[in-house]
């Protein structure tokens, strides 16, 4: 007899559906699975037999048992499909018939027969939603991340016994209904990286600010223990709240990425990524066998902090091209190519030269001419040039470290740039972007018009820097985000005018 069991299967934040088809016949016990299985899948029929033995269930070892996973020429990876198998040897095994074609199943089991925490349960809920699936039966260590999407009736299992329980009839499982995104508290404290506690470095950190407020990319330079990283780090403390959509975005890569935890099933706080100079490509941008998203998509919404900027290869760094370009990265693998989303913030922090003492006014730098324009060459110019702010950071004199007056502290900035940020929002509605980093052309043309003054401040500053066309867009959206933190309905020359300040140098 044929069972047909619902599941799905992720392919990169999307999902397909996926026919689990079970049929047990007469003839010599063989348990096979076909269907483009990966080793997992192929490994399943060893857990799946240990697993109902276990459960208190009869495998039929002496019938012929073939699973197909249809549709049959896509390539299936993962031990999520353990469930749906199951579900359809045990119908069968206890003779009983039952509608399931509303229902999907989804869940890696163990050999004991316990349901396992399983990577992707967000993208699959909203799948489950998408197509009227009246109830997801799944792992319940994952109930807090189906919960994130609203009116789906869900039954969280604990093992498979739960579920034969539930078959016979002899203990009804109820389905739940899910909440949705429930308002949450996405202000999280740093107090260990306070703006105030920083001395000095006040144009570094009215940078910082402007990062924050619009998304902008940032780079810092300067001389070792100046400050560059710590700068950095306080950056989350003035970061502004996610909105419902973000979270909802963020958590799914996380969901994907099987980084979200038992107890925390949703990612509410902007993240911070800070991967190491040594981290590979793949690492850094995504990709493998079962693609999984990089860095640059975990740090998604977020902020993406390269330490020792000079010191990642090179090639390494091209990779960083298109996404800071479209906030998207496309990874390639052998059934075709995947889409994920890395729309972060780019913090980079890096010495001027090997010594690093090459713009210390007072101290001697050791370094040759030739060394010092080497170490600046290993960033190429198009990165360069998809960096909005450039900051330098220069050592800290005794006056301002003995200062025990402090500056500002990061919750009367976060204030400001969550001001700036709702302005943007509102800019925003109904267009695919939230923050001022993301406008295009035509975007800045509707939301940046520039009176006389700004226009002739313009024109001196292309002619005079040489500016190409896109540091020529990017100078007006941080000039958006000035007038934004300003308060200010349009931008003026003063805007313009502080935006030009952090333009390379080079
Ligand atoms: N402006 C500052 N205010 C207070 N403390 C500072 C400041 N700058 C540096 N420090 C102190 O110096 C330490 C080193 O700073 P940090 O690591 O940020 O330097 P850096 O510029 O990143 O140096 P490197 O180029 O070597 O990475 C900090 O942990 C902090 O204790
Ligand atoms: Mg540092």
């Amino acid at each position: 007899m044929l069972n047909i069991i619902n599941s799905c299967a992720v392919v990169g934040l999307d999902c397909q559906p996926i026919e689990v088809e079970v049929d047990i016949s007469h003839g010599k016990g063989v348990f096979t699975i076909v269907g483009l299985p990966d080793k997992a899948i192929q490994e399943a029929t060893q857990r799946i037999r240990a697993a109902l033995q276990n459960s208190g269930l009869k495998f039929p070892a002496t019938r012929r048992l073939i699973v197909n996973l249809a549709p049959a020429d896509t390539p299936k990876m993962g031990s999520a499909y353990d469930l749906p198998i199951a579900v359809g040897i045990m119908l069968e095994t206890l003779k009983i018939k039952t509608d399931l074609r509303q229902s999907l199943f989804i869940g890696e089991v163990s050999l004991e027969g316990k349901l396992r925490h399983t990577d992707g349960i967000l993208p699959i809920a909203l799948h489950a939603k998408e197509r009227g699936i009246q109830t997801l039966y799944l792992p319940k260590v994952n109930l807090g991340e189906a919960d994130l999407i609203a009116d789906l009736r869900v039954v969280g299992l604990d093992n498979l016994g739960e579920l034969i329980e539930h078959f016979t009839g002899r203990h009804t499982i109820e389905p739940t209904r899910t909440h949705g995104l429930r308002q949450t508290n996405t202000e999280s404290s740093y107090e260990l990286f306070d703006l105030c506690n920083i001395k000095g470095q006040e144009q570094a950190k009215r940078a910082l600010e402007i990062a924050a407020a619009g998304g902008h990319n940032l780079l810092f330079n300067g001389p070792p223990g100046s400050g560059k990283t710590l700068l950095a780090k306080a950056l989350p403390s003035i970061l502004p709240p996610m909105t419902v959509g973000e979270i909802l975005e963020v958590t799914k890569i996380y969901s994907v990425a099987g980084r979200l935890l038992k107890d925390q099933p949703m990612i509410a706080v902007r993240p911070w990524r800070s991967p190491h100079h040594s981290s590979s490509g793949v690492a850094l941008i995504g990709g493998g066998r079962l693609p999984r998203p990089g860095e640059i998509s975990l740090a998604h919404r977020g902020v993406l902090f390269l330490d020792e900027f000079a010191e990642f290869p090179r090639v390494t760094l091209e990779h960083l091209r298109q996404p800071l370009e479209d906030g998207v990265i496309t990874v390639s693998r052998a059934a075709g190519s995947l889409t994920f989303p890395a729309r972060f913030t780019l913090v980079a922090a890096q010495n001027p030269c090997p010594c690093g003492y090459a713009t210390d006014p007072e101290r001697q730098c050791l370094c040759g001419a030739h060394q010092v324009s080497n170490y600046q060459r290993k960033i190429s110019g198009p990165i360069l040039d998809r960096i909005d702010l450039h900051v330098e950071v220069p050592r800290v004199k005794f006056e301002k470290l003995n200062d025990d007056s402090g500056g500002e502290t990061s919750a009367t900035v976060r204030q400001r740039v969550k001001m700036a940020r709702t302005r943007q929002l509102q800019r925003f509605q109904n267009l695919p972007m939230v923050t001022n980093a993301e406008m295009n052309p035509k975007a800045i043309q509707t939301f940046c018009p520039l009176n006389n003054d700004c226009q002739k401040l313009m024109q001196q500053a292309v002619i005079k820097l040489q500016l190409s066309a896109r540091s020529f867009h990017r100078l007006i959206k941080i000039a958006r985000t000035i007038a934004d933190l300003a308060g200010a309905e349009t931008i003026t020359a003063e805007h313009l005018a502080e935006a030009l300040q952090y333009r390379s140098k080079n």
